[in-house]
């Protein structure tokens, strides 16, 4: 499988409810961090990628995210009449960072679902998937990093990072052996999704990225409700290891999980910091506190 990834697909239909109630009305992928909502750390990304196509699995109630990404000609038009041409152009350019199409997913029948909802749209090449909680910092995007694989190896690539302890069950975990040559890259035999501690393959776990070949569409048909009664993506790869190869791999970058509370906070001290407009003051303002 050689053809170029040009699409990614973003599951974000789900209903957010470890961020409740600030996600009663507001979906959890437009919270902010700092001042961005979290999906468009993913979009630009993926961008930065090579991507030329994003496909947002959304729901009910997640409108927020279509707004974001058009032109709001109240705004543009009151910041120009009032000379704003950089906070214009932050605007601006949210809405024409990306050609963007969006799938209703009706139901939430889990992660596998959505990515299958994308089938259409995705047709018959191979293609990315970013979940948008998980924001990943790094010099070469994660998403980059892992299209070199697949166009080197020729099989499907998911993002990996060892998780010790019983925190590995909150992930899909890899069954398999590192690779006798890039000692990134994790030759899969098997997966589970969210397995006790006990029963974890290995700690290899999991992370918000993938790399798929269309062959996943077919077999996410034939997938099955799995962990936490839903159609799970873990499952669908699974059987897609007997038939291609699917490879695990170490990316090179920090992952937050934005999704839950206190790693949105660690994601949020962490990028504050590094903005020059704010990380100097912040970052006097957090030794002042004297922990
Ligand atoms: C999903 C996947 C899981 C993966 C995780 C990474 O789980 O099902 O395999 O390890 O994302 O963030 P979720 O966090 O949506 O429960």
């Amino acid at each position: 499988m050689s053809a170029q990834v040009r699409k990614a697909v973003f599951p974000a239909g789900g209903l957010g409810t470890r961020f409740l109630p600030a996600t009663k009305v507001i979906p959890k992928e437009m919270l902010a961090l700092v001042d961005k909502p979290i999906i468009q750390y993913g979009v630009e990304e993926a961008i930065a990628s090579g991507i030329e196509q994003i496909i947002i699995i959304t729901g009910r109630g997640k409108g927020a995210m279509e707004d974001h990404f058009d032109h709001s000609f109240e705004l543009d038009a009151t910041l120009e009449r009032r000379g704003k041409s950089e906070l214009l152009a932050v605007s601006r350019g949210v809405a024409n960072m990306a050609s963007i199409s969006y799938v209703r997913q009706k139901e939430p029948l889990g992660l596998g679902h959505a990515v299958l909802c994308a089938k259409e749209l995705v047709g018959d090449e191979p293609f990315a998937v970013i979940l948008p909680d998980d924001v990943i910092d790094a010099e070469v995007p994660c998403l980059r990093q892992m299209m070199n694989v697949f166009n080197e190896r020729g099989g499907s690539v998911l993002a990996t990072q060892t998780v010790e302890g019983p925190a590995i069950s909150a992930y899909g975990v890899l069954a398999g052996s590192p690779d006798p040559v890039d000692e990134r890259i994790y030759n899969c035999t098997g997966m589970v999704e969210k397995p006790k501690f006990e029963d974890a393959p290995s700690k290899q776990a999991i992370i918000g990225r993938y790399v798929l070949t269309p062959r996943i569409f077919e077999l996410l048909e034939q997938t099955t409700p799995g962990a936490g009664g839903e159609i799970q993506l873990t499952d669908g790869i699974k059987a897609l290891l007997k038939e291609e190869k699917v490879f695990g791999y170490t990316f090179e970058g920090k992952r937050y999980d934005a999704g839950d509370k206190f790693g949105m906070l660690q994601a949020t001290v962490e990028f504050a910091l590094k903005r020059p407009d704010l990380g100097p003051q912040f970052r006097a303002y957090l030794k002042a506190l004297q922990l």
